[in-house]
This record gives structure tokens, C-alpha cells and sequence, in this order.
């Protein structure tokens, strides 16, 4: 463990000598790291636990705990040389939690327990509580996980997506189909239509429709289901991709790098089936490497540049301030079209069985699963380290709980 923790402090050493900013609070920051940090790595907890909510609510989002792989990411954490992970979910007692385990650093790995916006509500209550965390600020989860606001904005940034109509609840739905600018919007557009939640996962509840006049049974059927506004977006009937993009600090081959912008990677093509016009969710079918294949330089570098260029103006245009996973699909022609950036992109360690869509393109830029953690950390810290000393402090420094706290 100890040589664990000298590699881990050398790394992030490496990674802030290389930001060019020797602050005062270096020292502090590196010589405590390890010792003083005490992580909580937040997942899901579930509205009908005892406790967990003053009022069961409904949740827009299809929920799960996403447990596993918070325990994915403490495991990491521990083998980085952190002495004190705990794993807390992010129900009502969660404040109370974090207050009894003394934790000043959060790894949020939630879509939240219920309600409205969930994935925003851990950062929101993390925010309030001043405790630093790693993942998305409340107002940027929240609209990442909004299809429609999210496609608005690339939409501002001049970042294809295809063209789309949002069926609110309270509308005449039945009129819409017929409405002028609907018909203005997809006029161009004659491979069928996609009808999914505005803020979904896992390809829950997303339906290709053929035809205009079937869409409004199946919209419908959406918002029976999610309670939400529903998302119809012109089908893209050609092949599907993802890439990943973090910030610049980022460990490789166990050595910590500064990159100059965002760090584009795992670009991968998911697999789709003979008619499997809609990628099979993961809840039904584990990510294999049989359902994914790495995209290469030598034989895809086309799509690759245009992946990676694309994945860095999201990150630099949003801004965004951790590691996301976009989504991207081709038109007949091989356009690319961004469907939507995942703000919790999914962890889970790689295994014999599985892998998730990020792991599996890690090892071609020698990464390992702990060297993403490592990055993910390591970016944050660069970010609370560079300019902030106040948060510095908070982060590193004279954060403690003192005993009156802990009585009162
Ligand atoms: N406009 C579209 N054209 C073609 N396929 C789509 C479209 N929108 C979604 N899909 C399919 O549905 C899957 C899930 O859609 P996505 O927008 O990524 O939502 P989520 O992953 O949150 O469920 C995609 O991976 C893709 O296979
Ligand atoms: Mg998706």
C-alpha cells in the first residue's frame, strides 16, 4: 500500500508540476491527499427503502442504483492508496451520513432517488453542504440529461443533431403531427422517426416509428410510462458510435500527462444487430466486446477525426467539468449526429463477462480501469488546485469536521 500511495502522489505531483502553477497549498495538498481525504462514493438510493424519502415520488428518469459500480470506483480508489472510501447512497439521510463519516470528498455515481431532474439533486445537496465532489454542477447534470435542452445547446454551438420535436404533456398531443413547424422540421427527413423520454438511459422506452401518423399512440405510451415530455427525432438510419471525453490531466501507462485541450478516447462502434434498429439496452444485453469494436486510426480515421473533434466542442463549448460519453449516430451518407452526452457514463469495471462502453476502448491508450479513475480524480483536483485557493482549502487543507460539529 505505501509504494501504492508514493506512485499515486508522484502522479499527481507529475500532473500539477506540468499545469505550471507551483501554489503554496501544493504541499499541503500532496502530503495530505491520501491520508486526509475521506471519499464518499454517492449511488442511487431507492425511494422504497425505509427512510430513504419523506413521500414516494415519481421518477421521469427509469431509476437504478448504479451500486456495483460505485463499488467499482471505491475498489479503484483503494488500490490508488485511499485509506478512507465509504460508499453512501444519496437518500434523504445522505447529509447525515456524509456528517457521520466525516467525508470532504464526493464521487457522485447517481441518477438520483426520485422526482424531478434527480440526477441534478446529489450535486445540488453537495453544493449546499460544501462538500467538493466529482461529477457534473447541478445546473449542467440537469441539462445534460435533458435531451431537449441539451440539443438546443448544440444546436447554439453549431454541433449537428438531428431535428426534433418535443411533445409536452399539456399540448393538444393530437394536433401535433399536423402542426406546421413539425412538418417544416422533419420535411427533409424520410427514414422514420424515433420516439424516446427526454431524459432516459439505456435506450428504456425508445421506439422507431415508421410512419407520421403512428407516432402519437406511441408518444403516448411514453408518457404514460415517464410522466415527461417526449422527444421525436428524425431516425438515423446509419451506423452508431461513442467516444469519451474527460479533462486534460490524465494518467496513462501509470504516468501522469497534461494534454492540451480535453482528452478524446475510447472512440468505439457499437454493434448493431440485423434489424436492430435501436441499440438493445444493457439492461437486457451485457456491453460484450462482441456488441463494440474499437475504432482505429489506420482503417477508420475519418470517422475517428470526426468523432474526436466533435466530443472536444462539447466539452470546450458547454463547458463541461468531467468525463462524459456522447452518443453519436450516422445518417445514410455517413454524417455524424450527436444524440445525446451522458453525464454519469457507466463505470463498471471490466470483467471476464463484461465491460462497459468506455472501458472498452481504454487499453489502446495504455489505460487501465484504475488509471481512468485516477484521471477522473486527478483532473478534478488539477481544477480545485489551479487558481482556487479557497476551494483548495476546503478540498485539502483546514477541511476537518471539529468535535463541536460532530456533537451538536
Ligand atoms: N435519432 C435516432 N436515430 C437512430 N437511432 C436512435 C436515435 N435516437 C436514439 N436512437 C437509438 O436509441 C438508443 C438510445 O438513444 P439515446 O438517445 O442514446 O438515449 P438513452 O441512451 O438515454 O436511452 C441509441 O443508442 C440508438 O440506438
Ligand atoms: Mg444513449
Amino acid at each position: 500500500m505505501a509504494v501504492r500511495q508514493r506512485n499515486f502522489r508522484m502522479r499527481l505531483e507529475g500532473a500539477v508540476a506540468l499545469q505550471g502553477d507551483p501554489a503554496p497549498h501544493l504541499d499541503l495538498l500532496l502530503s495530505q491527499l491520501t491520508r486526509s481525504l475521506r471519499v464518499a462514493v454517492v449511488y442511487g438510493g431507492n425511494k422504497r427503502g425505509e427512510g430513504a424519502v419523506l413521500r414516494e415520488a415519481q421518477n421521469p428518469r427509469s431509476w437504478k442504483s448504479y451500486e456495483t459500480v460505485a463499488r467499482n470506483i471505491a475498489g479503484s480508489l483503494t488500490n490508488l492508496g485511499f485509506t478512507d472510501v465509504a460508499v453512501l447512497p444519496d437518500d434523504m439521510r445522505l447529509a447525515e451520513s456524509l456528517r457521520a463519516n466525516r467525508i470532504n470528498f464526493a464521487w457522485v455515481n447517481s441518477g438520483g432517488v426520485q422526482g424531478r431532474s434527480a440526477i441534478s439533486h446529489t450535486p445540488a445537496l453537495l453544493e449546499m453542504l460544501g462538500i467538493p465532489y466529482i461529477g457534473h454542477d447541478p445546473l449542467t447534470a440537469g441539462l445534460l440529461d435533458s435531451k431537449h435542452h441539451f440539443k438546443r445547446q448544440l444546436q447554439s454551438l453549431n454541433i449537428a443533431t438531428a431535428p426534433f420535436f418535443v411533445w409536452h404533456p399539456n399540448e393538444p398531443r393530437s394536433n401535433a403531427v399536423s402542426d406546421r413547424r413539425f412538418k417544416s422540421l422533419f420535411a427533409k427527413w424520410s427514414n422514420g422517426f424515433v420516439v424516446k423520454p427526454v431524459t432516459g438511459r439505456a435506450s428504456l422506452h425508445v421506439h422507431f416509428v415508421e410512419r407520421a401518423k403512428d407516432i402519437a399512440a406511441t408518444v403516448r405510451h411514453v408518457h404514460d410510462v415517464t410522466q415527461n415530455s417526449v422527444m421525436v427525432e428524425a431516425y438515423l438510419p446509419g451506423r452508431e458510435y461513442c467516444i469519451a471525453v474527460c479533462g486534460p490531466v490524465v494518467a496513462q501507462q501509470q504516468k501522469m500527462q497534461l494534454m492540451p485541450g480535453p482528452f478524446v478516447f475510447s472512440a468505439i462502434e457499437r454493434k448493431l444487430g440485423k434489424n436492430e434498429r435501436i441499440f438493445t439496452s444493457m439492461d437486457l444485453k451485457p456491453i460484450t466486446t462482441a456488441r463494440t469494436r474499437a475504432l482505429l486510426a489506420d482503417t477508420d480515421g475519418d470517422v475517428v477525426g470526426r468523432l474526436e473533434e466533435m466530443a472536444r466542442s462539447v466539452y470546450i463549448g458547454t463547458p463541461l467539468q468531467t468525463l462524459v460519453r456522447l452518443d453519436v449516430r450516422a445518417d445514410h451518407k455517413g454524417e455524424l449526429f450527436v444524440l445525446e452526452a451522458n453525464p454519469k457514463p457507466d463505470l463498471a469495471a471490466p470483467s471476464a463477462k463484461s465491460t462497459s462502453l468506455i472501458c472498452a476502448g481504454l487499453s489502446r491508450y495504455g489505460m487501465s480501469y484504475d488509471d481512468l479513475i485516477l484521471s477522473v480524480f486527478a483532473d478534478k483536483a488539477a481544477t480545485l488546485f489551479d487558481g482556487r485557493p479557497h476551494s483548495v482549502e476546503n478540498f485539502f487543507g483546514s477541511f476537518h469536521y471539529s468535535d463541536a460539529e460532530m456533537s451538536s
